[in-house]
């Protein structure tokens, strides 16, 4: 039995994998560890959305190359780097054992049993092993599905599909997950109710294009797309309070999904929606289909139905070609919506991608002027969608003790603002009505409302 370091880079869909990873290696008797200097065994989850998270995985795992411990160390990359780079990781970084790619997170605990035998046992000690496994699995969508439930945990992260097929010209990741493939929504919801059972209170389902689950698989009904009928079909789980999703693509946000959030009562008022850019010349170039235009009478439909709705937002500036021009319109857009928040991100070139071949890449030093101005313009915004919310009752979901002090509690609103509050233990797990008092710009505080 080994000790475990596992670290994880990247989205939310990259935590779920490595829960998954975790919980089976658990099963097969080894132990997890958080602190490196003790591992046995250590597996880097790895992104590929930016240069700079491979960067930093490969950085890691170069150092944790002088861990020495009295046996041999077992070395392993998943996840989107493994998958996109395969093989070669094994020139570039002589110490790793193991390279396992998106559609293989089931088979990390076999190749990690493998090694340790092969390592560790005088009958092989074959320092020179390793497996490379980025190879598509039929149905690795539905792979995914165990969960490793922290004491009184009451969020989780459910995967309905995995992969992507509208092949943004800057985006790596329809290469690194592949194609679209949902998962049924009766698997989906049995999953669901298991996490109820162990007092899980609020989901969150994973998707690349979340809102286009089942597009290939299932059919649309009584004007119900796939997604709407699954969220229906969570609505009825009993003792499930909350329902939140992550991304949507604007392509697809229909009325039927739209007018959802007027009716399915869990359905938290919460929409991270990818705007990319402001500039039609760029979102064309990108092939993200819509127009600023478009995303913005989006905006508004959503506000028509949900008025108190929170909107989050991803925009890339930097994009080949784009001009001031180009990046003043995305000013334009973000102070138009007014975003809750956004995370910018300065356009990086991913091999192989369509956008990487474009002539006109911008110099590092524009990228980093426009998405320090955007970030300015994101933040005050984000301060002032805050603000709204002091004197209001909501209701929050308390999650435990706060990140940043833990003799306080934290939780968060429909909305998904986190709110840090004094409350007493019997409070983690709870959904309570507090009244806001005061923001600090993103983190609200308020008092629980005794009734
Ligand atoms: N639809 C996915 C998007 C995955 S990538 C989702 O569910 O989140 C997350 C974000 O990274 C994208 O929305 C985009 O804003 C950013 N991104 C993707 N590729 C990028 C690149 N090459 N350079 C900079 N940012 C990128
Ligand atoms: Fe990437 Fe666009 Fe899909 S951003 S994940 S190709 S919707």
């Amino acid at each position: 039995m080994a000790k475990i370091f596992i670290k994880t880079y990247g989205c939310q869909m990259n935590e779920r994998d490595s829960e998954q990873v975790t919980r089976m290696l658990m099963q097969r008797g080894h132990t997890i560890t958080a602190r490196e200097e003790e591992a046995e065994v250590v597996l880097l989850n790895t992104c590929s959305v930016r240069d700079l998270a491979e960067q930093k995985a490969l950085g890691k795992m170069g150092m944790l190359r002088t861990l020495s411990r009295d046996r041999p160390i077992v070395y392993g990359f998943l996840g989107c780097m493994a998958q996109s780079r395969g093989s070669t990781l094994l020139d570039e970084v002589p110490h790793l054992d193991l390279v396992v790619g998106t559609q293989k997170f089931h088979r990390v605990a076999d190749y990690v049993d493998e090694a340790i035998e092969r390592k560790w046992t005088a009958r092989f000690n074959d320092a020179r092993y390793s497996v490379v496994d980025v190879e598509e699995e039929e149905n690795s969508q539905s792979t995914i599905r165990d969960h490793v439930l922290g004491g009184r945990q009451v969020t989780a992260f459910v995967s309905i599909m995995q992969g992507c097929n509208m092949h943004c010209t800057f985006c790596i990741v329809p290469y690194t997950r592949g194609h679209e493939r949902s998962r049924p929504i009766p698997e989906i919801v049995g999953e669901v109710k298991t996490l109820v059972d162990k007092g899980v209170k609020e989901v969150t389902l994973l998707g690349q294009i979340v809102n286009l689950y089942g597009r290939h698989e299932f059919a649309t009904v009584k004007g119900k797309s796939p997604f709407v009928q699954l969220l229906e079909a969570l609505q009825e789980v009993a003792g499930l309070e909350r329902i939140r999703f992550t991304s949507p693509h604007p392509i697809g946000f229909r009325t039927d999904l739209i007018e959802s959030f007027g009716r399915l009562t869990k359905l938290a008022e919460h929409i991270h929606l990818p705007l990319q850019s402001g500039s039609n010349r760029i979102l064309k170039a990108m092939h993200r289909t819509y127009t600023a235009e478009k995303f913005i009478s989006l905006v508004e439909r959503i506000r028509s139905v949900t008025p108190n709705v929170a909107i989050t937002t991803d925009i890339i500036v930097g994009y080949p070609g784009e001009t001031e021009e180009d990046y003043a319109r995305t000013r334009e857009v973000v102070e138009r919506v007014g975003f809750d928040n956004a995370f910018v991100f300065k356009y990086s070139k991913r091999k192989g991608t369509p956008a990487a071949k474009i002539e006109q890449q911008l110099p590092d030093s524009v990228k980093q002027v426009r998405n320090r101005d955007l970030l300015e313009l994101v933040n005050s915004w984000a301060k002032r969608r805050s603000e709204r919310f002091i004197g209001r009752e909501v209701e929050i979901l308390c999650e435990g003790p706060s990140k940043t002090n833990p003799t306080r509690l934290a939780g968060r609103t429909r909305e998904n603002k986190i709110v840090v509050f004094e409350g007493a233990p019997q409070h983690v797990g709870a959904l309570l009505k507090i009244r806001i008092v005061r923001s600090t710009g993103y983190t609200l505080y308020g008092e629980p409302i005794s009734h």
